[in-house]
């Protein structure tokens, strides 16, 4: 149906095209949820890691919304790895596809319209060993007895994700009030994480631990702990959040434009919290903005997305350095700094994004591009290694890699 669109051209979508589009909507939204709701032994999501020191590998993971104006591919072949230890960063233009790999990681994409359709997403899971009656196997000492797997997320059936989802990953999300329950009081809310993901804890244990997790992220417990969320300051609020993601002592967490909702003072705060608490975890974050000033402070690694695409990736001071994709080099352009002259207009980069439900077969950015060439003209350009760890796609560099 998309087919047809593009032949056409015409900006309008016809009655029988319309028709032909919810035909074949229908069509995918069927197989793809049966494919999600289906039961599967475990064999069929395990799966092993490119390299052990990742934590998170997603590969070619493609997440499309089916509209009834066509498909929106809003995640169209997107790779990259979250390492063990590290921040990685995600930066991009609004609507570039951040949100929805993130939110294909927790597996919280909007049925029917919103689907995984293809690719994998491979997470290195730590969890308590279970019998086959599901219970606790414990060690010797009588601590629990520790499992490691790979899971492939995309391939999970969506009833197994609570294996994961709120447990070995976590999300911060921009918004607090919308992950509190106003009904609930912190303190109630925080001992249910411990309840739900430590087997055995009583009551009392997750009241500690609840204030454990309060005092790391700054907050004194008497003064929260029976406080209802809507009686709390923004700031005090996102600290809650964190403390719920922290609680459950993930391997992963997901910070989706943690501070945005926030004013500027208790922004500096929060990333405060975040590099503090990076140094206390065992594990990895994965921080999603669209403030490259963020990313330079708390980020090792950095992937910049453009329309549903990654279109660089490297170290965060490969791309900061030695930018190499004409859009990475023009966000860093459009970025605010305290050395512009009150004169100097901010770089603007210029033209928009192509249409969502009808991308061109050549590199998304060719139209707002100054360094376009003939062979932009080709086919979307190839992701390039330009160093061990820096990656571009961009037919500027497809020399550098053909002569090593
Ligand atoms: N429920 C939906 N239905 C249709 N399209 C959607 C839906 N949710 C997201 N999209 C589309 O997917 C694309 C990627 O959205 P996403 O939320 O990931 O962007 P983002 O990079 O996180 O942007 P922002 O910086 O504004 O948060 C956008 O084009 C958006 O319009
Ligand atoms: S491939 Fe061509 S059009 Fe695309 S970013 Fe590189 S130089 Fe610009
Ligand atoms: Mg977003």
């Amino acid at each position: 149906m998309a087919v047809k669109k593009e032949k056409t051209n015409r900006g309008y979508l016809t009655g029988r095209e319309i028709r032909e589009i919810a035909k074949a909507n229908a069509k995918e939204i069927k197989r793809l949820e049966a494919y999600k709701n289906r039961k599967a032994p475990e064999e069929e999501f395990l799966s092993e890691l490119k390299d052990p020191d990742n934590i998170l590998e997603i590969e070619d993971l493609h997440t499309y919304f089916y509209t009834e104006q066509g498909v929106v591919k809003a995640v169209n072949g997107v790779s990259y790895d979250v390492p063990k230890h590290s921040v990685v960063g995600v930066v991009g233009e609004s609507g570039c596809g951040k949100s929805v790999t993130s939110m294909s990681v927790m597996r919280l994409i909007q049925g029917p319209t919103g689907q995984i359709v293809d690719g994998s997403i491979r997470f290195h899971s730590k969890d308590i060993k279970k019998d086959a009656k599901g219970k606790p196997v414990l060690a010797e000492d009588g601590s629990f007895e520790m499992e490691e797997k790979v899971y492939d997320i995309a391939k999970m059936p969506i009833r197994e994700i609570h294996r994961l989802r709120g447990k070995q990953i976590a999300m911060i999300f921009q918004e607090p009030m919308t992950s509190l329950n106003p009904v609930f009081t912190i303190g109630q809310q925080l001992d249910e994480v411990t309840l739900i993901h430590i087997p055995g804890a009583t009551k009392e244990q997750a009241k500690e631990k609840s204030y454990e997790m309060l005092r790391l992220v700054g907050i004194i417990p008497e003064n929260v702990y029976k406080a209802f969320p809507h009686e709390l300051s923004g700031g005090m609020r996102q600290r809650v959040m964190i403390a719920m993601a922290l609680a459950a002592e993930p391997r992963l967490i997901i910070a989706d434009e943690p501070t945005t909702a926030l004013d500027v003072t208790i922004q500096a705060q929060i990333l405060e919290l975040l590099q503090d608490i990076k140094n206390k975890i065992d594990g990895s974050i994965l921080l999603i903005t669209h403030d490259l000033g963020v990313i330079a402070e708390m980020a090792d690694y950095v992937v910049v997305m453009y329309a549903g695409k990654v279109i660089e990736k490297g170290t965060v001071m490969e791309i900061f350095q030695d930018p190499r994709h004409p859009y990475t080099i023009g966000l860093q352009k459009s970025k605010p700094t305290m050395t512009l002259d009150d004169g100097t207009e901010l770089y603007n980069i210029p033209g928009n994004v192509p249409n969502p439900t009808n991308m061109p077969n050549h590199c998304y950015f060719k139209e707002r591009c100054a360094q376009c060439t003939a062979c932009c003209n080709g086919e979307y350009p190839e992701m390039v290694q330009v160093s061990p760890t820096h990656f571009v796609a961009c037919h500027l560099y497809r020399e550098e890699a053909d002569h090593g």
